[in-house]
Parts: C-alpha cells; sequence; structure tokens
C-alpha cells in the first residue's frame, strides 16, 4: 500500500443533537475544556504523519476554517502585551508542514456522499477518514495504530470497538474472523441493525483507512439508513471485490455526537490532562 498522507474530516453534518449550541456554530468546534473537538481530530492524524488536511464542509462551517488559519491582531496584541505562552498557543494550532485544503458538501445527504466529495483531491491514494465527533484518547495515535495495520495487511481498515448488544442500533455493525488477537477480516458491514439482527457486537468507531476504489462504489451507493448516503453500504459494496479489516485499536473513545458522551469527555480530559476539580 502506498504511503498516507491525505486526511478527510467531513464536517458537514447538521449537529442536530446539540441544537440550539449547533444553530449557528459547527457541532465540530464545540470545545472539550480548551479544544475544539475538530483539533483534536487534526492532532491525532499530524501524529500519524498526515499532511494534507481535506475538509468537507457546508453551511455555517467558516469557524472552521477560521481556526486553522492564522489571526495577525490577536498575534500582534499577544506580542505586544508579551504574552508569550497564548501566542504559542495560537501560533501552534496546525505546524507549518500541513497544508489544510476545504472543498462544501452542497447537502448534508449522508457521511458516504460527504467522502465522495473528497474524490477529486484524494485521487489514486489511500486516505484516512476522521469523525470528529469521536474524540479518541490514546497513548499511540489511533489513525497511526490503523495506518500501521492498513500496511501490514494490505487493505481497507476501519476502527472496530466492542458495544453493548442493546446499544447496535447506534454504530455500523461488522461481521468476519479473526486473523489475529485485534484484526477482524470483515465478511460484512451493516449500519444500525436492531439488536436482535446484528450478526456481532463489532461497532465502527469514526476511524477509516481506504483504499480509492471506496470512490468508485459510493458512485453507485443509493441512500440508505435515515434516506443517507451511508459510508458502510459503500465499505459493503467494496468489500465485494477488496479485503476490509477492522482493528479494535488501544485507546478509550468518547462519543461526542452524543451529549452524555461530551459530558464525559469534559470531566475525564479535564480531570486527566488539566487537572481539573469541581470547586
Ligand atoms: P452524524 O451522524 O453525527 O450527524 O455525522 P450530524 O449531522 O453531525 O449530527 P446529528 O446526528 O444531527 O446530531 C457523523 C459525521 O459525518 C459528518 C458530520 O459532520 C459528522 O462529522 N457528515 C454527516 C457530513 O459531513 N455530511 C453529511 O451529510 C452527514
Amino acid at each position: 500500500m502506498k504511503p498516507i498522507r491525505k486526511a478527510v474530516f467531513p464536517v458537514a453534518g447538521l449537529g442536530t443533537r446539540f441544537l440550539p449550541a449547533t444553530k449557528a456554530m459547527p457541532k465540530e468546534m464545540l470545545p472539550i475544556v480548551d479544544k475544539p473537538l475538530i483539533q483534536y481530530a487534526v492532532e491525532e492524524a499530524i501524529a500519524a504523519g498526515i499532511t494534507d488536511l481535506i475538509f468537507i464542509t457546508g453551511r455555517n462551517k467558516r469557524a472552521i476554517e477560521d481556526h486553522f488559519d492564522s489571526v495577525p491582531e490577536l498575534e500582534a496584541e499577544l506580542e505586544a502585551k508579551n504574552k508569550q505562552e497564548m501566542l504559542e498557543i495560537v501560533r501552534n494550532v496546525l505546524p507549518s508542514n500541513v497544508n489544510c485544503i476545504y472543498t462544501r458538501q452542497p447537502a448534508p445527504l449522508g457521511l458516504g456522499h460527504a467522502v465522495l466529495c473528497a474524490a477529486p483531491i484524494v485521487g489514486n491514494e489511500p486516505f484516512v477518514v476522521l469523525l470528529a465527533d469521536d474524540l479518541l484518547d490514546a497513548k499511540k495515535s489511533v489513525t497511526l495504530q490503523l495506518i500501521e495495520a492498513a500496511h501490514e495487511q494490505d487493505g481497507s481498515i476501519i476502527a472496530i470497538q466492542d458495544v453493548d448488544r442493546e446499544h447496535t442500533n447506534r454504530y455500523g455493525i461488522i461481521s468476519g474472523a479473526p486473523v489475529n488477537e485485534h484484526t477482524t477480516r470483515m465478511s460484512g458491514i451493516i449500519e444500525k441493525p436492531n439488536p436482535a439482527d446484528a450478526p456481532t457486537t463489532l461497532g465502527v468507531v469514526g476511524r477509516y483507512v481506504l483504499e480509492p476504489e471506496i470512490f468508485q462504489h459510493l458512485r453507485q451507493t443509493q441512500a440508505g439508513v435515515g434516506g443517507e448516503i451511508q459510508l458502510t453500504d459503500g465499505i459493503a459494496s467494496l468489500l465485494k471485490t477488496r479485503s476490509v479489516f477492522g482493528l479494535q485499536y488501544e485507546g478509550v473513545r468518547y462519543d461526542c455526537g452524543s451529549k452524555a458522551g461530551f459530558f464525559r469527555a469534559t470531566v475525564e480530559l479535564g480531570k486527566k490532562y488539566h487537572g481539573l476539580q469541581a470547586e
């Protein structure tokens, strides 16, 4: 498999579960303590050697572009007041060797459609997809874990975790046969099955290494669950012609697309990295 340098961040969703906070502000800009969700995902990608960040944006997402842009007037102000620490924080949002590329999904037609919008920019290379609302706290970047496993298996690979059976209807669920302790060679994947119909309890987490063949399959994918063009259905089609694997990564996942997960991340990461306690 070719080296992986490009990451796609689909950020065009409506974020309805966080209304009214997300009425005018992107969900991906909601902060866990002092950092927006999207920055956690970007840092994880950069730690895995990614240099091209491709954001699939939509209406109301301008704040994401602004966040990764430089702010000369703010920097000048901090410099004048000799606030060095703050200045470093503002300047270090992105390393200088990293490029940001923005393209728009004309309407939120689904995650599969959002990923397909990246096709002209990704070209004929394998790439990573990161969903910023899954915050993954890990010693070693989960994206790096996936990229290493993709090279080892020589195929597409997606992050999975064992979920409670009663929650299978919140996830894409895979089936397949184990290759080693952490890796499964996939034979199937379905979106949000009812607990009684779920073939396993291995749920998909928002990190994917995909071969460029996925685009051909997404072009053929019809709207599925929720009337949306699902990435899961594109992967189900890809599976017919290519090997796809699931990796049980090392790390803790916070589902920051839900209020409970967002709250848990705030409390646990606030304690772990900022020494915060209730006063
Ligand atoms: P979600 O399923 O969490 O949807 O999308 P959402 O719209 O963001 O949030 P809710 O469910 O209404 O609260 C998972 C990821 O896929 C992106 C979202 O931005 C999010 O990062 N997405 C989803 C798109 O980019 N485009 C879409 O059409 C749908």
